[in-house]
């Protein structure tokens, strides 16, 4: 009790000091925030919801605005848009009450201080004009300009039915002609017309205009536009829709800290950048796209087909709502209403392009550092891992292994025999990968030297002759500087140019520089670049210094310029000014470096890793997630990022495992590898030098001692004993547009509990994993939705009859990780890549539900011929397993024979109703000797069973 007291008083103690000391300190605390925060509670008082700090001066206007200390209830009902949101070309806007009314808005104080304080009212907008529900005009009401912009009078909105479950909601000012991403960069697939539609549109005229979209069977209202502040101006445009739910998931790339999101004022801006996954603000790709869980476990999916700079305000309950700005382009919006998330995400899927299928070797494991240095640094790593009896895939190089950071180019001082190793690593059965950035060489004494180096090299001229570059506004070739110091970039979405100098190169590559690779991972590619705009700056116009900028990064630098670290925004290229088509600037350096692959080699699978996207690079490339840290808390969030790449289409996603940046340390790198598992791409990879300065430890699998090693190596080897399962889910998710890695929200999304679980994850249907992800742990609580899991290790079984918690202890040499009651899971023997682990022998567990039952799939191919599913080039097989008893396998397509006279040699069971007896395969009698018990899982062992034929196993239980 005594203990208690003290505690008590120490407690209050603390806290008078702690909020003196932050009273003291909060304004600088604040403007620091949005740089170091880790916690994404913050509530510190913001201007409009917007994330800026505010000033008591602000806050407090006498004498008839309400103080923050004397907060009036918000009269108003319903959601409300901020009338005064962050424009960060006016770093120093006022939120005043003057400024709001001045601006025709309401002023008002909400209980929730991350509320906007300024509102617009429902009289500024829109009014309907003539139509119908399909094809209808709108014209202006309110405030004629906005940020010095004329308001466009008259807009075309046009509704069309995209099949039964979505449709296309699509806004144009009726007299001009903005800038729409054109098809050769995204065609939107439409499914067959409607026969059965599951929704209803109906066009809300009062008081707001807007379009009101209704599911017909649970009567959910799943868009709703009908708020006010619908704006539409040559450079900023604006529409708010309300939600039926607060379940919001997606909207990227950004660092987000959670899986669903905090609806509580944030706002999130879209606009691609070279920036590491630190902090909140917008990264590398652009997915305007977010999934909203319904009522009843259905769900929609909204995209945005807007390639500008944006941002998205969230507005939480009990009035959830979504604000976007974007400050070009037009507004075309596409709701795809699912009768589940699946539903609702493969029409996404399939309106913007399947993603690719993965060569089989992808999915091993890949070894890499930045900061190797010289060859033989890079064959004593390479050498050690394979020494060690770490499985692993790839070898990949990073810029090391380029002359002076020239494309194209191998140092011939430091990397000269990087052909005779690339040659070896193949006849390890491994493959080899290298970087190539979009910032191509062009300073003339460096360009020399290069061209020394590298006999026949003129990247630059080849480019300026085929006028393949960026041009400035004044018509030159835009020079910014990149790791090569002064740098050009070719205009990718002049697709067919580029892919000519693009192919030339990689050829050159191949042919002269004779370096046989398997992919290209192709960086820095948003695009970045380290002066601002370009060596020469950039000209004062409205492309460069747009009268609104949403909250990017370093946006309000030099009064607010959206080129800091990237190119100019009145850069010209093929598909418009860089101001529009820049988030797409890596899709088309995508479609570009995929399309060239093809043409060298077309009957092979393409393997291109990008950094930048946008909604369907994935048809083209595939994605990791940056410049992550080695932090422990960096292990939580690549769990969230992955997740959202699947819902943008990305199945092949991983992390850097144990962090790019920083020093990793034992513990969080093991438990990384742990949780690399079953990462869909899991790569080893780090930064040369922190801050330039420090080198960076490094971090394979053999970086530390003899344990760590044979731990990652335990892991590796799980991961590769899985990987025909892994493997059939790609196919799934390239042919069926479905998710490779899941969410228990995804998988159960009628279960409440699953809706904010971040921190465990399924891959495929069948496989629920529960890392161990804080210094230290030595326990998970594990979520387990209804049905009967098995432990991995031992069988062990978690029966969960509505949803459960439970603990489990997480030595640090273990990953928990489970099977799902109800599947069956095709694995295969270890071997240290995957050329050879193709060749051995299989297995089967499988693990039965509440009836006794079980099902899966086993999907095989060359696992590099690019159309191998739609050429029929593969072997698909089912698996059933009825009343506990009988389990058949069935061919249900043969086009494809896969070498090493493939078997089944062992079958396991977890969740027999009993332990079997009278075994028979195929109609023959086995003896009882192949029949073995390990811990609680049954195994049939010393068996053979053909992969390419059909086969039934019967036995009976006593139950
Ligand atoms: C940035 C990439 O994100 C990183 O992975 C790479 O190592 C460096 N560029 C150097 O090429």
């Amino acid at each position: 009790m005594a203990t208690q007291n003290n505690w008590g008083r120490h407690t209050f103690f603390m806290c008078v000091l702690f909020l003196m000391a932050a009273a003291a300190i909060a304004m600088s605390a604040i403007v620091l925030h949005r740089m170091l925060n880790d916690d994404d509670s913050d509530d510190s008082p913001t201007s409009a919801g917007t994330g800026r700090p505010v000033s008591g001066a602000e806050v407090g206007n006498p004498p008839t605005t309400p103080t923050r200390s004397t907060p009036l209830p918000d009269s108003r009902q319903g959601a409300v848009v901020d009338c005064l949101p962050r424009n960060l070309r006016e770093p120093r806007q006022d939120v005043t009450r003057g400024e709001c009314e001045r601006r025709q808005c309401i002023w008002r104080i909400a209980a929730n201080s991350r509320a906007p304080k300024c509102v617009f009212p429902d009289t500024v907008g829109y009014k309907f004009q003539t139509g119908n529900t399909n094809h209808l005009k709108i014209s202006r009401t309110g405030p004629e300009e906005v940020y010095g912009m004329r308001v466009h009078p008259e807009v075309d909105v046009t509704v069309e039915d995209y099949g039964d479950n979505a449709l296309r909601i699509y806004f144009r000012p009726s007299k001009t002609q903005p800038f729409e991403i054109p098809e050769e960069a995204l065609k939107i697939n439409r499914p067959a017309p409607a026969t059965d539609k599951q929704y209803r549109v109906e066009v809300v005229k009062t008081p707001t205009f807007g379009i009101k979209v209704t599911r017909n069977s649970t009567g959910s209202v799943v868009f709703d536009s009908s708020l006010p502040g619908l704006t539409f101006s040559d450079q900023f445009l604006q529409i708010s829709t309300r939600l039926p739910t607060d379940n919001v998931y997606g909207f990227g790339e950004h660092n987000h800290r959670r899986y669903r999101h905090d609806m509580n004022w944030k706002t999130w801006t879209i606009f691609t950048r070279d920036m590491a996954p630190v902090d909140e603000w917008n990264l590398y790709g652009a997915h305007p796209v977010y999934m909203n869980l319904e009522k009843k476990g259905k769900a929609n999916m909204v995209f945005l087909k807007n390639s500008n700079a944006m941002e998205v305000t969230l507005q939480p309950s009990p009035y959830p709502a979504i604000t976007y700005r974007t400050i070009g382009g037009v507004l075309d919006f596409y709701v795809f209403l699912g009768e589940n998330p699946n539903h609702a995400l493969q029409q996404y899927i399939h309106a913007i392009g399947h993603p690719a299928m993965p060569p089989y070797w992808t999915l091993g494991f890949h070894l890499l550092r930045w900061g190797y240095e010289t060859l033989d640094r890079m064959k004593i790593i390479h050498e050690r891992n394979v020494n060690a009896g770490i499985p692993f895939d790839a070898q990949w190089g990073d810029i090391d292994y380029m002359y002076k950071k020239f494309d194209y180019t191998v140092d011939k001082s430091t990397f000269k025999e990087l052909p005779e190793f690339v040659d070896q690593v193949h006849k390890e059965g491994k493959k080899f990968v290298v970087i190539v950035d979009c910032g191509i060489g062009s300073r003339d004494d460096l360009y020399s030297e290069a061209k020394n180096n590298s006999a026949g090299y003129r990247m630059y001229e080849d480019g300026l002759e085929m006028d393949v570059f960026v041009k400035n506004s004044s018509g030159q070739v835009l020079v910014g500087k990149v790791w090569p110091e002064e740098s050009v970039f070719p205009d990718f979405t002049n697709i067919e140019n580029a892919t000519k100098f693009w192919k030339k190169w990689i050829q050159y590559f191949n042919d002269t520089e004779r370096v046989h690779i398997d992919g290209l991972w192709i960086d820095m590619n948003e695009p970045a670049n380290f002066v601002q705009g370009s060596v020469t700056g950039c000209p004062d116009n409205h492309w460069n210094h747009p009268p609104f900028i949403p909250q990017i990064f370093e946006g309000d630098r030099d009064s607010g310029s959206l080129y800091y670290k990237t190119l100019c925004m009145d850069g010209v290229q093929h598909w418009g000014s860089h101001y529009d088509v820049h988030s797409l600037y890596g899709h088309s350096e995508s479609i570009v470096t995929y399309n060239a692959l093809v043409e060298l080699n077309p009957n092979k699978r393409p393997f291109v890793m990008t950094r930048s996207s946008f909604a369907g690079t994935s048809k083209y490339a595939f994605k990791w997630l940056g410049d992550n840290g080695s932090q422990w808390r960096q292990l939580h969030w690549s769990i969230v990022g992955m997740l959202e790449f699947q819902l943008f289409g990305f199945p092949l996603i991983g992390a850097d495992i144990c962090g790019f940046w920083a020093q990793a340390q034992y513990e969080m790198c093991l438990r990384w590898y742990q949780l690399g598992t079953f990462y869909p791409f899991a790569r080893n990879h780090n930064i040369y030098k922190n801050d330039g300065v420090e080198y960076a430890r490094d971090q394979d699998p053999t970086a530390w001692n003899s344990t760590f090693t044979d731990i990652v190596r335990r892991y590796i080897r799980i991961r590769y004993k899985f990987l025909p399962y892994m493997y059939s889910q790609f196919k799934e998710a390239h042919i069926e547009a479905t998710m490779v890695l899941r969410s228990l929200m995804f998988e159960f999304p009628e279960d409440e509990n699953t809706w904010s679980i971040d921190r465990q994850f399924m891959f495929g249907p069948s496989l629920l994993i529960s890392p161990a992800l804080d210094e230290g742990q030595t326990e998970v609580t594990a979520y387990f939705p209804k049905g009967r899991w098995f432990d991995y290790y031992e069988g062990e079984e978690t029966r969960s009859s509505d949803g459960r918690f439970v603990t489990i202890p997480t030595p640090l040499s273990f990953l928990p990780f489970h099977a799902r009651g109800g599947s069956i899971i095709p694995y295969q023997n270890v071997a240290n890549s995957t050329q050879y682990s193709r060749l051995n022998p299989m297995g089967l567990w499988c693990a039965l539900d509440e009836s006794y039952s079980a099902s899966g799939s086993l999907y095989v191919d060359d696992g590099e011929s690019i159309d191998s599913y739609t050429t029929g080039k593969y072997l698909e097989l089912k698996f059933e397993l009825k009343e506990g008893e009988h389990l058949t396998i069935s061919v249900v397509h043969q086009g494809y024979t896969p070498p090493g006279n493939l078997s089944f040699t062992v079958i396991e069971f977890s969740g027999l109703p009993g332990v079997p007896t009278s075994l028979s395969i195929d109609g023959r009698p086995i003896e009882a000797r192949h029949i073995q018990l390990k811990h609680k899982i049954v195994q049939l062992v010393d068996i053979k069973l053909d992969i390419t034929k059909n086969h039934t196993v019967n036995w009976m239980v006593y139950k």
